[in-house]
């Protein structure tokens, strides 16, 4: 039994990539904490072991649970949802009791991990019912709620089957950390329309207890990526990229990202295959490489986003290729961090241009791989990094990705830009992201927490 307990769908020794676990792996380390979490396949429950200094509890999903909790309620109904409904959500009744039992499931590993008055963090929309399931097993415990996605507003929310139950499972916490000021005031909002509480300020009080509900824009690990970024091996092959691309002459884009609809990789494509339509730039000046991890592959919309975006990807070549050179490299692979950051390092544009994202880890990534201050970052306003890193803060290319005029007005300004311009923002972008990494973000949470 351990005094420090994280809680989270994801364990951090499978190899599918997210924001949750790259942020919340050094903490966890560093803590010597414990990780309640699912290994990531299907009937699977490896007794409790260690793994870089954390001791792993594995919880084991049955094929069913899978499919219901995982792909059904979690990534069907509340992902889309939460994610200003870009797809539609889909919602079952079995999903929801599929959810229940899983979460159960969670609060009870949860439990057991935890010593007396313990500190247990609980993490994202996957397990939106463990803090108050937990708090019936344990009102010893000390518990947080971080939510890593967008909170919707609350005309969305209500649209949500059995909303109120899933606003109290959130209030079994004593602190709920949101991404944006915006989204803990939705929260704030809801425990007033639905439930009838009394919030004032950040603060509400439920079954005689005070709930605190704040934003803590999360963030990356800001020394490992300088690292890599600093590392000659990685520098290598960040030239050698440029010059299979086809050398310095040749302007090269960048994106990366799980293949998810939220993500704005069809749009940004699209604005691509305009710019080059349009003669803005050509076959032989640029080059735009988007690296699209695989990501929950049984889920019906994001098969049908692989099939659009590979129909796009084949249409541009098609179109504006050569032979033994193409505007558009696709790689749906999912790459090492040092490969990433080689990458960032390679690239003269970022684009990131979601069409919602809580935060977007990917753009804080680049800007901390560019010590040398090179680059430029197109950024969607509808991300939570917008908010630290806006063409107004003087630091990105600000873009509106349902657009697709903005999209390739503000990659045509990232293009046109002089290097002084560029050099600027991008030590403004740097200035922010160093002083603010995922280090002081759990400890702003956790100080709070008490
Ligand atoms: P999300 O949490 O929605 O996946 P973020 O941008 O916040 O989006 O975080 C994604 C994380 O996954 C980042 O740390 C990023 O480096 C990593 N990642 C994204 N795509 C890949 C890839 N193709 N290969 C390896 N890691 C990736
Ligand atoms: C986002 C979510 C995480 C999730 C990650 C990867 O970052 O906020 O909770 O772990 O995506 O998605 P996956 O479904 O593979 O865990």
């Amino acid at each position: 039994m351990t005094s420090f307990v994280v809680v989270a769908n994801r364990l951090p020794v499978d190899a599918s990539p997210g924001g949750l676990v790259s942020a919340l792996q050094p903490i966890a380390r560093s803590s010597g904490g414990a990780w309640v979490g699912w290994a990531g396949e299907p009937d699977d429950r490896p007794e409790p072991f260690e793994h870089e200094g954390v001791r792993i509890h594995p919880v084991e999903l049955s094929g069913d649970d899978v499919d219901r909790y995982y792909e059904g309620q979690s990534n069907s109904t509340i992902w889309p949802l939460f994610h200003d409904s870009v797809e539609p959500p889909v919602h079952r009744r079995a999903w929801r009791v599929a959810y229940e039992q899983v979460n159960r499931r969670f609060a009870e590993a949860a439990a057991a991990a935890s010593a007396q008055g313990a500190t247990v963090w609980v993490h994202d929309y996957q397990l939106l019912l463990v803090p108050g399931m937990l708090r019936e097993l344990r009102p010893d415990l000390r518990i947080g709620f971080f939510l890593h996605i967008p909170f919707p507003p609350v005309e969305l929310f209500m649209q949500l089957p059995r909303r109120a139950e899933f606003l109290r499972g959130m209030l079994g916490a004593d602190l709920v950390g949101f991404q944006q000021t915006l989204a803990a005031q939705n929260f704030l909002r809801l425990t007033a329309q639905l439930l009838g509480l009394h919030p004032e300020g950040e603060r509400v009080e439920y079954e005689g207890r005070t709930v605190t509900a704040r934003a803590f824009p999360i963030s990356i690990d800001v020394a490992e990526i300088e690292t890599l970024a600093a590392d000659p091996a990685v520098q290598d092959d960040a030239r050698r990229l440029r010059k299979d691309l086809g050398g310095d002459r040749r302007l090269l884009l960048l994106g990366v990202d799980r293949l998810d609809y939220t993500k704005g990789i069809d749009q940004r494509i699209e604005a691509y295959g305009e710019l080059l339509a349009d003669g803005t730039i050509t076959n032989d000046e640029a080059v735009l490489v988007q690296v699209a991890t695989p990501s929950r592959m049984r889920v019906e919309q994001y098969r049908q986003l692989r099939e659009r975006v590979e129909r796009e990807v084949g249409r541009i070549n098609g179109e504006f290729g050569d032979v033994g050179r193409v505007p558009l490299h696709y790689l749906f692979q999912t790459r090492t961090r040092a490969e990433l950051v080689a990458l960032y390092l390679a690239a003269d544009i970022m684009l990131v241009t979601p069409l919602r994202d809580g935060m977007n880890l990917v753009a804080k990534e680049y800007v901390a791989a560019r010590r040398d201050e090179g680059g430029a970052l197109v950024l969607s306003e509808f991300t939570g990094a917008h908010s630290e890193l806006s063409e107004a803060s003087g630091g990105a290319f600000s873009v509106n990705p349902y657009d697709v005029d903005d999209l390739k007005r503000g990659i045509a300004a990232a293009i046109a830009a002089g290097p002084a311009d560029l050099a600027g923002r991008m030590r403004r972008m740097r200035e922010q992201v160093l002083a603010h990494d995922v280090d002081r973000w759990a400890r702003a949470f956790l100080e709070t927490l008490g």
